[in-house]
């Protein structure tokens, strides 16, 4: 292991990686000089995450997957086995808040769906996954201090996260005899698109512009000694996770909040 080069040799699967936290977390990891598998719904992000990933000298596969889809969620997984032949790092990153009002006023099956993308996406990726798993391998849940405590308005989502905590216990728990750690990643607020609401409506901001636009203050629903952070300080955090040795930490959560979570 250089020290330039962490995860040389190694390979590393990001979910949601097109945008956001999980471009961010791939392209750490492909500095690092991992090869990469990657997914989300839209194929042209991805691409672009590639070619940026292979001017790191790195291989990077893509996967178009929703991964509320079990058959499609089943054919990427067993194309990256095939392809990157073991998985070393795996990181389930893509998340959704679909239904962002009372629960009065929600719609079941986009509570539902929020469930399914947030929750059982990660475990089928994980499952389908845990075979091909090597020894000392990490898993880098992306969960979120909402899954810590009720909020108003946006229930699955509160719902979706608290299950991961717990998802990342029960895996810690059941994958240590393979010296596999499991943690949780709790970001706080960063400059995504999902941390603008505006992008409920279909409006996907960049870090930089979000960053701007708070740059007195993080959004209203925070405190106002939070900080909201660019994505690529979260792709520092995984890779410091990611490179913890065999027999770290493992069933904790990390995380680069300015409240206490
Ligand atoms: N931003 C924050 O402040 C914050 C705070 C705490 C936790 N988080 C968590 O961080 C993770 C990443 O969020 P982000 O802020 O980077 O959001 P983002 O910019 O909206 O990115 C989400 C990623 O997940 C993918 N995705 C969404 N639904 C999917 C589906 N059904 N199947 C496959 N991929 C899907 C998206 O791609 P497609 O739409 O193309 O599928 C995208 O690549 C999420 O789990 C989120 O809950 C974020």
């Amino acid at each position: 292991m250089s020290e330039e080069k962490p995860l040389a040799g190694k390979t590393a699967v990001v979910t949601g990686a097109g945008r956001g936290l999980g471009r961010s977390i791939a392209l750490s990891f492909a500095r690092a000089g991992a090869d990469l598998a990657i997914c989300s719904r839209t194929m042209a992000e991805l691409e672009a995450v590639k070619a940026e990933a292979e001017a790191s000298g790195v291989r990077c596969v893509v996967g178009a997957v929703d991964l509320s889809d079990q058959d499609a969620t089943k054919e990427f997984c067993d194309g990256v086995l095939a392809a990157l032949g073991k998985v070393d790092v795996l990181v389930n990153n893509a998340g959704a808040e679909l239904e962002i009002r009372p629960i009065a006023e929600s719609d079941p099956d986009r509570w539902w769906k929020t469930i399914e993308i947030n929750v059982r996406g990660p475990y089928m990726v994980t499952r389908f996954l845990l075979e091909g798993l090597s020894e000392g391998a990490k898993i880098i849940n992306v969960t979120s201090g909402m899954g810590m405590r009720a909020g108003t308005d946006n229930s699955a989502y509160h719902i979706s996260k608290a299950a991961m905590n717990m998802f990342t216990g029960a895996l810690a728990n059941e994958l240590w005899p393979r010296k596999i750690d499991v943690n949780n990643l709790i970001p706080g607020p960063v400059a995504t698109g999902m941390l603008n609401r505006d992008a409920v409506t279909g409006e996907k901001s960049n870090a930089e512009d979000l960053l701007e636009k708070y740059a007195e203050n993080p959004p209203e629903r925070f405190p106002a000694w939070e900080r909201l952070k660019h994505p690529d300080e979260i792709g520092e955090l995984a890779l410091y996770m990611a490179t913890r040795p065999v027999g770290g930490p493992t069933g904790q959560s990390f995380s680069l909040a300015r409240r206490p979570l």
